[in-house]
């Protein structure tokens, strides 16, 4: 089933999501729905709060990116949790499917040591780096209430602002279905 995507400005992209618990969700429908609302909408990474449900988990899918470092990398996380972020802070230039035409520089640390269960509820602790590491660190932010042009400087911001509140009231140009 494919979701609306809930555009920047609508309140649950700010809440800290809560953790899954097991028997609660059916985590392995969910994940299959948010892979199908993502692959929908070209999308690289999708967090449950950006189909409106205020929960920590989220899946990445980065093989349609013509990139070896991408390559397989197709996930779910839930109940994830960042034990470690080290590495050199660097800059790229980062979008996201509820903010769309808007993009903008962001540093984040190149390591991440992450734990979370899988759609099988199997727990694993795994070190990310690179790419990888952002998408998962754009993702897990998602889930904290927090999105990548909180990063942005004051002028960018500026800059970005009507743009913003014509996203909010709905106005935007994209190929796939948004709330
Ligand atoms: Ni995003």
């Amino acid at each position: 089933m494919i979701y609306p995507i809930i555009l920047y400005g609508n309140s649950v992209l700010r809440e800290r999501c809560k953790d899954i618990v097991p028997t609660k969700v059916d985590v392995k429908t969910l994940s299959e729905d948010m892979f199908e609302t993502m692959h929908s909408a070209d999308g690289i990474g999708l967090a449950a709060p950006q189909i409106g449900i205020s929960k920590r988990m989220f899946v990445v899918d980065g093989s349609s990116l013509d990139s070896e470092e991408m390559k397989g990398f197709k996930k779910v996380f839930i109940n994830p949790k960042i034990v470690d972020e080290s590495g050199e802070p660097w800059e790229f230039d980062e979008g996201c499917l509820s903010i769309p035409g808007i993009r903008g520089e962001v540093k984040r640390k190149s390591e991440i040591e992450l734990s979370y269960f899988d759609e099988n509820w199997i727990q694993k602790k795994e070190c990310f780096s690179g790419m990888q590491a952002r998408v998962i660190q754009h993702e897990y932010d998602h889930i904290e209430g927090k999105l990548f042009i909180d990063y942005l400087s004051a002028i960018k911001r500026k800059l970005i602002k009507n743009k913003l509140l014509e996203i909010s009231k709905g106005n935007c140009d994209v190929n796939y279905n948004v709330k």
